[in-house]
């Protein structure tokens, strides 16, 4: 089978080579069932997440022995269950994630890991949604209870984890106040009907989002999204409202920020760390409820899953160059076996 390994730490942008750390292999192994309660499944989309591009340059919390394959959330179809398998046949629609793995055509899983795309759903973008749709809503949902007319701040809301924020935040009825960088990115959010778009290339955002919050007659903000960290933390701790509710994501930026422990008494803030792959050990049902909903939520058409760039897997230096590059809106996935779609706009 195809599969992306990642053979030493390094930049996974340049063009694949001798000296990259990623290379393709076509004859990879296909891999076998792990138990009776396994499943295999044939890959049709994997996405890319900013924690991928961070593992392969060696900055991720999580470090696993070399060589591996990457790769998290991904959707495709059974193509072999194991003899105790109850809920799935081949041919079954399904999306799942993994620690690591899907960045490969074939992928074992545990049933129980494994969830059924609803009839009617795009199944590539279904293998966007676990890690970005996942992360949001147990933030939101689960964390924060984020409610209707509450005030959601999301930083990075064009990115993949940022944009699912926007969509779940508009589902729960909270007024969406996005912050992104460009014209294309601003004019896209502002298509959605986010409340409020700052470009926070270009625009002060404390001015910019107090002039709103006057307009609409708005004390503050509830709820933080923040997935990006550094100076916009820090600006944005001057929009919180009184019992604020701050939720750690990301340092998409690379500066992990400091909070200041006074503020937060004085101001009742509650600070989430949340790191949404750990659910999984701790709390699996949370994840379980939370991926179901989501899915339901997709059936509906209540969130969309927005695919700017979509490439093959020998073309995985590109789809790692538009997340290095910050050019995504919404997801870059790799996809198997599809040359009909959209090619990338790189
Ligand atoms: N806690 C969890 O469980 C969890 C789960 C998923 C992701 N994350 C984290 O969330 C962050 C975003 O992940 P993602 O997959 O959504 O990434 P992404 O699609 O690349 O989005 C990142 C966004 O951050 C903004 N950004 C600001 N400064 C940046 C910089 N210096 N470099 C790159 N981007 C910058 C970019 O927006 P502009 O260009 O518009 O400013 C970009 O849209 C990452 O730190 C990731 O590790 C955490």
């Amino acid at each position: 089978m195809e599969a992306l390994q990642c053979i030493k730490i390094g930049d996974p942008t340049i063009p694949i080579s001798e000296t990259s750390p990623i290379t393709i292999s076509t004859s990879h192994a296909i891999p076998n069932l792990i138990s009776p309660t396994s499943i295999r499944v044939r890959v049709k989309s994997t996405s890319l997440n900013y924690a991928n591009y961070l593992q392969i340059l060696g900055k991720y919390q999580e470090k696993p022995p070399l060589p591996f394959i990457p790769g998290s959330d991904y959707s495709g179809v059974v193509d072999f269950i194991g003899p105790n398998v109850s809920n799935f046949r081949p041919g079954d629609r399904v999306c799942s994630f993994a620690a690591l793995g899907s960045f490969a055509q074939f992928i074992v899983a545990e049933e129980n890991d494994l969830f059924l795309v609803p009839n009617g759903c795009d199944l590539v973008a279904a293998g966007a949604l676990p890690v970005a749709f996942g992360t949001s809503h147990v933030a939101l949902v689960h964390r924060a209870q984020l409610s209707s007319g509450q005030v959601l701040l999301v930083l990075g809301a064009a990115g993949g984890v940022g944009l699912s924020a926007v969509q779940i935040g508009k589902v729960c009825g909270a007024v969406v106040i996005a912050v992104a960088r460009g014209d294309e990115k601003v004019q896209f959010l502002k298509s959605l009907g986010v409340d409020h778009v700052v470009d926070g290339g270009k625009d002060s955002i404390i001015e910019s989002v107090k002039e709103f919050l006057k307009a609409r007659k708005l004390k503050g903000v509830d709820v933080l999204y923040d997935p990006v960290g550094g100076k916009l933390t820090k600006e944005s701790m001057k929009l919180l409202n009184w019992g604020a509710h701050i939720l750690i994501i990301g340092f998409a930026s690379g500066d992990v920020p400091v909070i200041p422990a006074n503020i937060a008494l004085v101001k009742n803030w509650t600070i989430h760390g949340l790191y949404w792959g750990s659910h999984k050990i701790h709390r699996p049902g949370v994840l379980e409820d939370s991926v179901k909903e989501l899915l339901s939520w997709f059936a509906k058409g209540l969130i969309t899953i927005n695919i700017s760039h979509t490439y093959k897997l020998s073309e995985a230096n590109l789809a790692f160059a538009a997340i290095k590059e910050r050019k995504a809106i919404g997801k870059v996935m790799i996809a198997f076996d599809d040359d009909s779609r959209q090619k990338s706009k790189l």
